[in-house]
Order: C-alpha cells, then sequence, then structure tokens
C-alpha cells in the first residue's frame, strides 16, 4: 500500500542528539518537525503552573487534553499564549517530564496531537516511542543511543553554552535516572522498534550522524521504486 505522507522516526534516551539531527533532517527535506518531548515537557508545566501535583491523575489528564500549545514556525513555543521555551528546556522540566510521561492516560493524551503532525509533504518525529507506538507504520525508524558518559559531556555542554550552571556528576545521574524510568514504564517504554536501524552516535559527530541518516533514507526510497 502506498502512503501519500512520508515519516521518519527518531527516537534514542536523552542528551543523544535527536532533536540536533531530527531538526536538520527535516530542514533539508522541506518537511514538518514533530518534538515530541516538548508535549511532555508542557504538560509538566502546565500542571505546575496550575498548582496540580502529579500524582493527581485525573486533574493531570485533564489539563492534557486542554493544553494550549503553539510551536512557532520562527522558533519559540507558546502555552496558553506565553513563551515557554526557556521554562522547558532545563533539567528538571525534562525530569518532571519523564514524570508525567509514566502516566499511560497522558500519552493516551497526547496521541492525536502527536498524530496531527503528519502533513504533507512529510514528517520527522522525534521522541522516545514515535517508531513504537506513534508512527509503527513510519518509512525509516531510525534509534540513536550513545554511552552514558558521551551524553551527559553534550548535554553539559549544550547547557554551560545557554549559560546554565551544572554539575557534570549530577546531571550524568540524572541523565540514568531519566533514563531508567524512560526504559522502565509500562506504557511505550523507550526502546528500539523491531525494524528500526540503531546508530551508536557515541564515535561520531552531527554531520556523520545527519548523513547516516539521509542515506538511510535515500535506501529506503529506492526500495520504494
Ligand atoms: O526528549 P526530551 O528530553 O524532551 O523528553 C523529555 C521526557 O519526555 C523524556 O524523559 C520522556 C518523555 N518522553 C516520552 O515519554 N515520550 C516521547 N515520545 C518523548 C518524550
Amino acid at each position: 500500500m502506498s502512503k501519500s505522507i512520508p515519516v521518519i522516526t527518531l527516537d534514542g534516551p536523552g542528551g543523544v542528539g535527536k532533536g540536533t539531527i531530527s531538526a536538520l533532517v527535516a530542514k533539508k527535506l522541506g518537511w514538518h518537525y514533530l518534538d515530541s518531548g516538548a508535549l511532555y515537557r508542557l504538560t509538566a508545566l502546565a500542571c505546575q503552573q496550575k498548582g496540580i501535583d502529579f500524582s493527581a491523575i485525573d486533574e493531570v489528564v485533564g489539563t492534557t487534553e486542554k493544553l494550549q500549545v503553539e510551536f512557532l514556525p520562527e522558533g519559540g513555543i507558546l502555552l496558553d499564549g506565553q513563551e515557554v521555551e526557556p521554562l522547558i528546556r532545563t533539567e528538571e522540566a525534562g525530569a518532571n517530564a519523564s514524570l508525567v510521561a509514566a502516566i499511560p492516560s497522558v500519552r493516551e493524551a497526547l496521541f492525536k496531537r502527536q498524530k496531527a503532525f503528519m502533513q504533507p509533504p512529510g514528517l520527522v518525529a522525534d521522541g522516545r516511542d514515535m517508531g513504537t507506538s506513534i508512527f509503527p507504520d513510519a518509512d525509516l525508524k531510525v534509534f540513536l543511543t550513545a554511552s552514558a558518559d558521551e551524553r551527559a559531556k553534550r548535554r553539559y555542554k549544550q547547557l554551560i553554552e545557554k549559560g546554565n550552571n551544572v554539575n557534570i556528576e549530577s546531571l550524568r545521574k540524572e541523565i540514568q535516572e531519566r533514563d531508567e524510568r524512560d526504559m522502565n514504564r509500562s506504557a511505550s517504554p523507550l526502546k528500539p522498534a523491531g525494524d528500526a536501524h540503531i546508530i551508536d552516535t557515541s564515535e561520531l559527530s552531527i554531520e556523520q550522524v545527519f548523513q547516516e541518516v539521509m542515506c538511510l533514507y535515500a535506501l529506503t526510497t529506492k526500495d520504494s521504486q
């Protein structure tokens, strides 16, 4: 069966470079980009802003369903009309996102919203379960990995560049805790789809990973001709 809207999924743990690579691939192909992690980060922030505890599941799910989010084409993210991008990019926001993401009904509430990003001419979807749960029919599925040390180093560099004050040891610990929670939850845990191409990026530059994904996509389109 031929599908009209192609999808590439890029999944993997935190700090592996998914966001950077996904944005480069989307730009190169002129496709839409879904940053699914941002939706979980925004859900956690919206709950915090309303004073809702993450253990109050019904209220967290109600907030998720009513999220008023706008991804601006020129960059930036509005939550209820307010720019919140800097607020959701902290390590604390990532850890909170991982907590709400473990609630199965939150994941269900975000399902349709994620599917709606699938628009012509194509979609690059970045997350933990893009290839396994949200876009199981994707044309190309990539799973990026890197050693925990390397990911901590990359995250550290990113945060320092943004002017944050961070300690690499506590960062490494936080990354490990978040990975464990994301891998061991019951709903859509972090794992490669059976038909995903796994790329270990520990020794690769951003350019090398980008080229590898583009080569894999070129092969996919050749196969379907
Ligand atoms: O990719 P990120 O760091 O922005 O993701 C933040 C958290 O959101 C991550 O630790 C787990 C959760 N998440 C998820 O469960 N499923 C996704 N598709 C994307 C993110």
